[in-house]
């Protein structure tokens, strides 16, 4: 298991103050099952949630994170591919996107202010604080797959703010 973020895409994404920790997941039996099905029911995934609050009780309270939940994308997800078509799109947000991987994986691509974007592999693990206001997209890998814990300051506020840019989909860049 990966145990550092490589070098230059840390360098890459520090410039432009996103922060990518890794914080892996040790599983106790029970969570570790939950976390190896595909789909989870509103129990399980709250049950996942309490079970990993206390790996970022620290993050919440440095950032005043106040609300947390629980992403859970698999090959069954209804919309799934409508859904990512969005997330590909170039976007922003008013406040941070904050995610912590904890099954599955996906790309993130972040753009600097010169247009260069740096594309990322993230994993069980992987803890990314986006700052409110740095351009990203997602997707997910031909694996279709991944739980992802979000926190939140607030979660009223929190949509996409297309920038309109172009870019080939994010898979093809991976
Ligand atoms: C989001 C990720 C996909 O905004 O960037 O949910
Ligand atoms: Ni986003």
């Amino acid at each position: 298991m990966r145990t550092a973020v490589p070098d230059d895409l840390a360098a890459f994404v520090q410039a432009l103050g996103v922060q990518w920790l890794r914080r892996p997941v040790d599983a106790a039996p029970a969570l570790a099952a939950l976390l190896a099905e595909p789909a989870l029911g509103e129990d399980g995934k709250a049950r996942v949630v309490a079970a990993v609050a206390p790996i970022v009780a620290d993050e919440c309270a440095r950032h005043g994170y106040r609300s947390q939940d629980l992403v859970v994308l698999h090959p069954g997800t209804p919309g799934l591919e409508e859904a990512l078509a969005r997330f590909d799109q170039a976007h922003t947000h008013g406040d941070d996107e904050v995610r912590y991987i904890l099954d599955g994986e996906g790309l993130f691509g972040f753009f600097d202010a010169a247009g260069r974007e740096c594309v990322t592999r993230v994993g069980p693990g992987d803890y990314l604080r986006i700052p409110a206001g740095v351009e990203h997209r997602f997707t997910l890998t031909p694996a279709r797959r991944i739980k992802a814990l979000r926190l939140f300051s607030d979660t009223a506020g929190w949509v996409a703010r297309y920038t309109g840019r172009a870019a080939a989909p994010l898979e093809t860049l991976a």
